[in-house]
């Protein structure tokens, strides 16, 4: 299905069967593309990438930084030269960047690369405050003085160029770490980053730094160590999947009744929810190429648990998962420690029957930083309910693909609206849909989607 349009009319209540295949993260993808801004010398070749809108910004982005973007013709495989790298014209960054949070990954880049950078004010899914106190406080750290300019920032190396640094992380945060690893690998000596994020994506972007020429040693306890080099080099790669997207189809199988096989689905990354999804009582078998999730039949089981940082249970699996567990018996109880305004979709799941309760308390094992600043982020979800159909409009990403799933499990005729938020990160999502069997067509509006 190929469409500009963005509403889509679902005629859901059928379970979804058949097989669809999930290509390169999104959350590595985009990184590794800042990366090769780091590569002074060859080209950078990047495989399985995901036709997706944010991989779409970020090489648009690449290029208006003098990078040569070049696709095959599946537009899977990227190459990218970055031996002439200029500053953008801001006002072309900030348009571009509008809806997406990875400029602030070219600062550390560009730092080596020209001295200065100009970052414009952050999108991204509106899923909590999302700061980046902790990406500028570290970039301080490496020497950068950074200055507040109307609608964007501009960042300065000093002359002697960016030293290593001793960084403690808050919170282990994903972008901070990226930033982190972006910057040091080509900073004057020694960085040492402790309680860093070690998401699977994060690993894999080490291994991209690692073919470029750099050092990293990945220690126990959350350390990162990085021995500053002189110059990186252009990498060849292949992303891992996208476990995100992976979680998503298994959620929509256990949501409607269903049987997916999810080709290039991998274990590895996906332990803690599959761990989860054995325990709810659905099923899955684990093959090579990929991991077949499927409702066994029988009522599913309600849980307690929390979302974390790797090797945690993900919040971006969260959401899924929600939608999922309103067709489990019990009440059910999600306690939502990464972000603290991550239960906002849950209305629409409400006004289609579904009874769902948000608290600022730490319904969980362990508090929370959220708990006393009084932010919904725990949730009680007491099922099984069958679901109506709604006029549902997109809030965010993950929150939309959830609202997607609901309408494929909910008896009847739904709209959702804005589905080319969607498009940000689920590739042919819409093809997808077809290809599994739902009664899916899009009806009005005009989307951006693609790559
Ligand atoms: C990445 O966001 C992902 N985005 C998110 O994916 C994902 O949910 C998140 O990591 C956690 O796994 C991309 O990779 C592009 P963080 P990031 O820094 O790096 C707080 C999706 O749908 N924080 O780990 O922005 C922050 O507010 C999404 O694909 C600060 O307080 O996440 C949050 O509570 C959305 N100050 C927590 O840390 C900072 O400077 C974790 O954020 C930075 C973060």
């Amino acid at each position: 299905m190929t469409t500009t349009e963005s509403v889509l009319k679902v005629r859901g209540g059928k379970p979804l069967k058949g097989e669809i295949t999930v290509r390169g993260a999104k959350n590595f993808v985009s990184k590794a593309l800042v990366a090769t801004l780091l590569g002074s010398e060859g080209e950078s070749t990047l495989s399985n990438v995901p036709r997706i809108r944010d991989v779409g910004v970020v090489k648009r982005m690449l290029k208006l930084h003098g990078v040569t973007v070049t696709t095959n013709e599946s537009k899977d495989v990227m190459t990218m030269n970055a031996q002439k790298v200029v500053n953008g014209e801001i006002k072309e960054i900030a348009q571009l960047a509008g809806a997406s949070r990875i400029p602030i990954l070219f600062c550390g880049p560009l730092l080596h690369r020209l001295g200065e950078a100009y970052i414009p004010d952050l999108g991204g899914c509106k899923i909590g405050d999302r700061p980046i106190d902790y990406h500028f406080g570290a970039l301080r750290q490496f020497g950068a003085e950074i200055e507040k300019m109307e609608g964007a920032v501009r960042i300065l190396a000093p002359d002697e160029g960016l030293k290593g640094a001793k960084i403690a992380l808050e919170y282990p945060s994903v972008g901070t770490t990226e930033q982190v690893l972006l910057t040091a690998v080509l900073a004057k000596g020694v960085t040492e980053l402790s309680n860093a994020a070690v998401e699977p994506e994060i690993i894999d972007l080490i291994a991209v730094l690692q073919k470029m020429g750099a050092i990293i040693n990945v220690q126990t306890d959350r350390v990162i160590k990085i021995e500053g080099v002189d110059s990186l080099k252009g990498y060849n790669h292949t992303s891992l999947s996208d476990r995100i997207e992976a979680a998503s189809w298994g959620c929509a199988a256990l949501a409607t009744g269903g049987d997916i096989f999810v080709r290039g689905a991998d274990q590895l990354s996906m332990m803690a929810f599959l761990n989860v999804f054995r325990k709810i009582g659905g099923g899955f078998d684990i093959v090579e190429e990929g991991i077949r999730f499927y409702h066994p039949g029988g009522d599913l089981k309600s849980i307690a648990f929390e979302t974390d940082v790797h090797p945690g249970f993900m919040t971006d699996w969260q959401q899924p998962l929600v939608v999922a567990l309103t067709q489990a018996k019990g009440h059910s109880i999600v306690h939502e420690t990464v972000y603290e305004n991550r239960f906002g979709f849950t209305q629409a799941l409400r006004d289609m029957g579904a009874q769902i309760q948000v608290y600022s308390d730490c319904l969980g094992s362990s508090a929370c930083r959220f708990g006393a600043r009084n932010f919904r982020h725990s949730a009680v979800i007491n099922g099984p309910t069958q679901l109506k159909p709604k006029h549902i409009v997109v809030p965010d990403l993950r929150g939309g693909f959830s609202h997607l799933i609901a309408a494929l499990a909910a008896d009847g005729e739904s709209l959702v609206e804005g589905i080319d938020l969607i498009d940000r990160g689920y590739e042919n999502f819409g093809d997808k849909l077809e290809a599994l069997g739902a009664d899916v067509t899009y009806v009005q509006g005009s989307s951006s989607a693609g790559a």
